[in-house]
């Protein structure tokens, strides 16, 4: 055990209320509570994460049902992971019993044992750093629970396994090696480098799905620089679900200024699939199981990729009407794809200007506005919001009124 302890640290005072609060009812209750994983990992860093993830050596099930009697607030129990969230001082708390895990074989999902010790459940974690843990009740209250070295880990900027079977149990963990060195500026020490080598050459990581994979490169997107992480992943040969040859670098789409900030793992998802052959892309899409809403962003951002660039090479700024009508229709994330990745300047230039000058511009009327002036509900309604986004187009600034008189004209002349 080691003697470090919160005093000291710049806490939130929230989470500090959050952790006295769970803690003295862990007293009452007669359990042993603990924060865990990368939330202490992050606070010994001095890094932000609002992720608080509480082992309750016991049953976690009744202790947040109860928990959350008590703060009259609503808990979520996951039958299937047998854990629960509840929210406390705006704050999602996640509650899992401690529990011991055995991998049946390489890459299986692991056997879990309940009613085990806080120690058993910080063995079965990934890396030394991310097997710390915070007591919040108990003799040792607010120190740091160090079984394993992480502090010293943690301080010299180490990357350690916590058994040599760790990269054969569970493959991704030879992604997330990499991804924690990357955002750490950390490295593995010699012999975690040396399993990761060895499970390389066992090629463990085909034995994962692409599904798992896939999970994986979504956290590596969120990363700060995922073209280096991607790069030394595919030097690894741990892209091979992926059989094409990815050259991908951090991408960069500010000059966009867009008011709605796209999702940045799926720009990077949209250029990092790219790179795949048509024939097999849509299988392996198919197959990584990504959230239906990131798939169809996907889906336009690839159609962008390959049709924009072509339909961009003879149109001028100054047309803003077929300008408009190329990009109107695309998300955020195909744009950012565009400009970071797939276009050369001129062409970039010319998505800028769309997104400063022209991106959202519509009439102030709606549809409902020309029928309650008794124009009738049919086709000619579109014509006519379009022929006003034209006029707008082209610089005309026009008011609400000025807008239904000229929807009602149009009206006039279609009815004549
Ligand atoms: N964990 C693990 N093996 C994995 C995934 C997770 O041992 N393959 C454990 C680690 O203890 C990790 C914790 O579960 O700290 C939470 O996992 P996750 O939320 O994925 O990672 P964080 O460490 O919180 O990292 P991040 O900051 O990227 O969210």
């Amino acid at each position: 055990m080691n003697k470090d302890t919160i005093e000291g640290m710049n806490f939130p005072p929230n989470i500090l209320q959050i952790f006295t609060l769970i803690g003295e009812f862990a007293d009452k209750q007669n359990v042993k509570a603990c924060v865990v994983g990368g939330f202490v990992r992050d606070m010994l860093l001095q890094k932000a994460n609002y992720d608080i993830d509480i082992v309750i050596e016991g049953d976690a099930i009744p202790f947040a049902q109860s928990l959350s009697k008590e703060l009259n607030t609503d808990c979520h129990v996951f039958d299937k992971f047998h854990t629960a969230k509840i929210c406390i001082n705006g704050l999602d708390v996640d509650f899992a019993s401690a529990r011991k895990e055995i991998y049946e074989y390489v890459g299986a999902l692991p056997t879990v044992t309940l009613n085990a010790t806080a120690k058993d459940d910080l063995f079965r974690r990934d890396f030394t750093i991310n097997a710390l843990a915070l007591a919040l009740n108990g003799e040792n209250r607010f120190q740091i629970i160090d079984y394993f070295n992480g502090l010293d880990d943690l301080k010299n900027g180490l990357i350690r396994v916590m058994h040599e079977k760790s990269f054969e149990d569970d493959p991704t963990r030879l992604y997330r090696a990499v991804r924690f060195a990357h955002r750490f500026n950390f490295r593995m020490e010699p012999t975690t480098w040396q399993l990761y080598k060895q499970a390389i050459k066992a090629k463990v990581a085909l034995r994962i799905s692409i599904k798992r994979v896939a999970a994986e490169l979504t956290k590596i997107f969120q990363e700060k620089h995922p073209g280096k992480i991607i790069n030394q992943l595919k030097r690894a040969k741990l892209l091979s679900h992926f059989p094409c040859n990815i050259e991908l670098r951090d991408l960069n789409y500010d000059c966009l200024k867009l008011k709605e900030a796209p999702d940045v793992a799926t720009v990077y998802w949209i250029c990092f699939l790219s790179f795949l052959q048509f024939n097999i892309r849509n299988s392996i899409i198919a197959n990584m199981g990504l959230p239906h809403s990131m798939r169809l962003k996907i889906d336009d951002g690839l159609d962008a990729l390959k049709k924009i660039p072509k339909q961009l090479l003879d149109l001028h700024c100054e047309d803003h009407i077929r300008l408009f009508d190329l990009l109107e229709k695309r998300c955020p994330e195909a744009l950012a794809a565009l400009v970071s990745f797939s276009l050369n300047k001129e062409n970039i230039n010319k998505v800028v200007y769309y997104t400063k000058h022209l991106m959202g511009i519509k009439p102030e009327i709606t549809g409902k506005d020309l029928i309650d002036e008794g124009i009738e509900a049919g086709p000619h309604i579109r014509t006519i919001l379009e022929y006003i986004t034209e006029l707008k187009l082209d610089g005309r600034c026009l008011t609400k009124q000025e807008e239904l008189e000229i929807g009602k004209s149009i009206y006039k002349n279609i009815r004549s």
